[in-house]
């Protein structure tokens, strides 16, 4: 990969729908896009792989519908994962990222998020090293390091994943590869700079800028951050 040029990812704050009020999910949206925030974190539960359960492609669907046009992160935390790939797609997903821990044909479904003209992600847990997803380097647009436990929003931000960021980030320099490296979990402005130090480019955020007193100065002061 000698002598291609790496671009350099604009750090992105994707808000966390999760963390938005489930009875006017629309609205939750609004608010990021109303900032100009062009990302939509949208996490995708099972009760299987985590231990709660979230949205379903419908509710992708209906905040297109809703005129919500800010680009679709879609996060799925299933043990079959593949089994909802064109769903999603059909909803209105931009991106649609897939955990590398339960089995299932992570290529081939990677492979397929792209037929369907989506962005593709990877995704690690915690306790789940780098290597874990080196093989599929060569074929995503996204990597995401868990930060927390994945399951559910406002836990405690997991300091020692900053290594596997530094880590991902250091191969994707390395390789000249060019996928977005996203964090998420516990995220606020303070680890947002440790996590942009170690390489992060892309900050899922939930708690802390839904519960912001005023989001609007969270996104700026994350602007300056970045
Ligand atoms: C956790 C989810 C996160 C969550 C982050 O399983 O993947 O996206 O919404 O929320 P906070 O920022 O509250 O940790
Ligand atoms: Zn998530």
């Amino acid at each position: 990969m000698c002598g291609k040029i790496i671009p350099v990812h604009t750090p992105v704050l994707a808000p966390s729908l999760l963390a938005g009020d489930h009875a006017h999910l629309a609205d939750a949206a609004r608010v990021g896009a109303g900032l100009a925030l062009p990302w939509l974190h949208i996490d995708i539960m099972d009760g299987h792989f985590v231990p709660n359960l979230t949205f379903g492609p419908e509710t992708v669907a209906a905040l297109r519908r809703a005129g919500i046009k800010v680009f679709f992160d879609v996060h799925l935390m299933l043990d079959e994962p593949h089994r909802y790939i064109e769903a999603f797609a059909k909803a209105g997903a931009n991106l649609i990222s897939i955990h590398i821990e339960p089995s299932y044909d992570h290529a081939a479904t990677l492979a397929r998020i792209r037929t369907l003209g989506c962005q593709c992600g990877i995704v690690l847990n915690p306790g789940t090293p780098a290597a874990a997803i080196e093989p599929l380097l060569d074929r995503v647009d996204l990597a995401l390091v868990m930060t927390v436990q994945p399951g559910f929003g406002g836990q405690a931000f997991r300091r020692e994943m900053l290594p596997k960021v530094q880590q991902l980030d250091a191969l994707r320099r390395a390789r000249g590869y060019d996928w977005r490296l996203e964090v998420d979990g516990g995220i606020d402005l303070a680890n947002a700079a440790e996590c942009r130090a170690a390489g992060a480019d892309t900050f899922v955020i939930g708690t802390s800028f839904y519960k912001a007193a005023d989001p609007a100065r969270f996104a700026a002061d994350f602007s300056r951050m970045a």
